[in-house]
């Protein structure tokens, strides 16, 4: 078999175009637009880059985008005073703070001082709580992705098995929860998981998720089976710096039914699902109906 490619890049497209969509009519019926601010603290690379790429796209959907950025050493005391003004500013209706931060700030603390109403990464131990027991919540951003890309995929999910691997709090454990949610019959597999090849050979939905370059070979894959690539890992090969996922995609192509590439596949979903949420959050905010297709 050979797999069909699930493009993610022109999925991802669609969802910011529905966003922006409903955005022009937030702005036109109700004379409301959505706000989204993205904190960063320090310099890291990586993170900046990030950031700027979701201010571009914020704005591209019409959305205002508010970027706060903080030296290295900013006090946690200053960190959690900008959150409680930007909890209460009613132009913003969702809130990031990008990770890492700092060693000398306490995530946990600076996550959980977040209005959960506007939490937009879905990380506030509220949304974890209410996403663990079925109700409404905010949801993380890449396990909404590639839970929106199953379903199109396949329309129903019911009864399906999937195998997450990977039990990352930011990732894996939410993406659990969302395909439970959607009655697929789960298992959690990590790093200490007993026969892992055989585990994820049962699945007819792998989603991979644990940081590891091509770590999935194809000969793990069931015969048609969905393998959703969570994983974005720079290696160097043949003297060229390249982007891997944790799946071995040429070998797990062969044996797929659907799967997703790297990059191209879960990463741009990312971002346009924190789009949605920022979207979700402003309906909420102001009792409009939410988005339809956009939410778990
Ligand atoms: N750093 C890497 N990924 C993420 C993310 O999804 N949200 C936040 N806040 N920080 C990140």
């Amino acid at each position: 078999m050979v797999a069909q490619v699930i493009d993610g890049k022109a999925f991802a497209a669609k969802v910011r175009a529905q966003v922006a969509d409903q955005v022009a009519k937030l702005k036109e019926e109700n004379g409301i637009t959505p706000g989204l601010a993205v904190v960063l603290v320090g310099e890291d690379p990586a993170s900046q880059v990030y950031v700027r790429s979701k201010g571009k796209m914020t704005v591209e959907v019409g959305m205002n985008s508010y970027e706060h950025k903080l030296d290295a050493e900013t006090s946690e005391e200053d960190l959690l005073a900008l959150i409680d003004k930007l909890n209460n500013d009613p132009s913003v209706h969702g809130i990031l703070v990008q990770l890492p931060l700092p060693k000398h700030l306490n995530e946990d603390l600076v996550i959980n001082s977040i209005d959960p109403a506007k939490d937009v990464d879905g990380f506030h131990i509220s949304n974890v709580g209410l996403l663990g027991t079925g109700q409404k919540s905010m949801v993380p951003c890449t396990p909404l992705g590639c839970l929106m890309m199953l379903r199109d995929h396949h329309g129903s999910l019911s009864g399906m098995d999937a195998v997450v691997i990977g039990r990352s709090n930011i990732v894996g454990k939410p993406m659990a929860q969302l395909l439970l949610g959607d009655s697929c019959t789960v298992t959690i597999a990590h790093s200490r998981t007993k026969d892992l090849p055989d585990v994820v050979r049962r699945a007819d939905i792998v989603v991979a998720a644990v940081g590891r370059p091509e770590m999935v070979p194809g000969d793990w894959i069931k015969e048609g089976a969905t393998v959703i690539d969570v994983g974005i890992n720079r290696i160097e090969r043949d003297g060229k710096n390249k982007l891997v996922g944790d799946v071995d995609y040429a070998s797990a192509a062969e044996r797929a039914g659907a799967i997703t590439p790297v990059p191209g596949g879960v990463g741009p979903m990312t971002i346009a699902c924190l789009l949605a949420n920022t979207l979700t959050a402003c309906c909420r905010a102001n009792s409009l109906p939410e988005p339809e297709g956009l939410t778990a």
